[in-house]
């Protein structure tokens, strides 16, 4: 399959770009593609001719699209409308990637595919809207706490300040799915080649607090736990709100015969442990 990957400088993109070993993969940043702007758009598409074009592009900073709700709503729906219409034109599949931040956060248990959808967040509205407008064709990947070690996110932010000796303040009342990147893109490329479409959830297995776990990074990265305390979501005052339990059970990747993904905290082990590189 020729792949053209959108917000190929972000995480999941680079990630995409470092795994995908069997197919031509294309990868554009930002100013190569942008998915706002439908010349870019065609521009690309006629020069790589996807056979599938997986969405990466977003605006992923939750309080920056709190503050500016039209750039979010722009980037993160309307964006994928215009995709998904030149994918169909051009006869490409197209895949979304999306969050557990279209959950308000109030279920007592975890979430499936099947459940109402009520963002509490300008970022899950924007995401939501990007899902309604992907197409009953395209394959959307409801995803969460996605870290890897590039870029910014997390996980480097916590091995950072645990390196330099800080203390870290996290959040017990909010639980979720670390997801690593390496983990997720296995998973969405085996739903790519099997052709599935619609809505599904992908997540590493097991669910923690943002506290919980960044103690248990502590503990792998041999630092001392004790430089992490619990805090709430109400003292951290951002604009946005986050749901209390986005915890994301992946029963219709289960139900279609495909592996779950590891557990959290052998994937973090992992990454800790093979980690030769520097931080970025
Ligand atoms: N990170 C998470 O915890 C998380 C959780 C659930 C779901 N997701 C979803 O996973 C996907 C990938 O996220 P990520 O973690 O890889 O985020 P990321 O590292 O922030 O990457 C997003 C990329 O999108 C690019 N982008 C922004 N505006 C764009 C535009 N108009 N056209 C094209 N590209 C644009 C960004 O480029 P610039 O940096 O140049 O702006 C960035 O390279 C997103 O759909 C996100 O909503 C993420």
């Amino acid at each position: 399959m020729r792949i053209l990957i959108t917000g190929g400088d972000g995480q999941v993109g680079k990630a995409f770009s470092r795994q995908v070993q069997n197919h031509e993969l294309f990868a554009c940043s930002r100013s190569e593609l942008d998915i706002s702007d439908p010349a870019s758009i065609s521009k690309a598409i006629e020069r790589y001719r996807p056979d599938v074009i997986i969405n990466c592009g977003a605006l992923t900073d939750v309080d920056k699209c709190e503050t500016s709700p039209e750039l979010a709503m722009s980037i993160n729906g309307h964006a994928v409308g215009l995709l998904a219409a030149q994918a169909e034109k051009c006869g490409a599949s197209l895949v979304q990637i999306s969050t557990d931040y279209v959950f308000d956060g109030e279920k007592d248990g975890p979430y499936i595919e099947a459940d109402s959808t009520k963002p509490i967040s300008l970022y899950g509205q924007s995401k939501l809207l990007g899902e309604q407008l992907a197409g009953s064709n395209a394959l959307i990947i409801r995803t969460s706490w996605v870290m890897s070690l590039d870029g910014n996110n997390i996980l480097v932010k916590i091995l950072r300040l645990l390196d330099e000796g800080n203390e870290l303040k996290f959040v017990n009342d909010q639980i979720g799915c670390p997801t690593f990147t390496d983990d997720l893109v296995n998973s969405v490329m085996k739903l790519i080649e099997s052709e599935v479409a619609g809505v599904i959830h992908v997540s590493n297995s097991g669910s923690t607090s943002w506290f919980d776990f960044a103690q248990q990074v502590a503990e792998c990265a041999g630092s001392d736990s004790k430089q992490v305390s619990p805090i709430s979501k109400s003292d951290l005052n951002r604009p946005a709100r986050r749901p209390a339990n986005s915890v994301l059970e992946n029963r219709r990747l289960v139900d279609l015969g495909f592996p779950p993904l590891p557990h959290y905290l052998d994937s973090l082990n992992q990454i800790i442990s093979n980690n030769k590189r520097p931080l970025q």
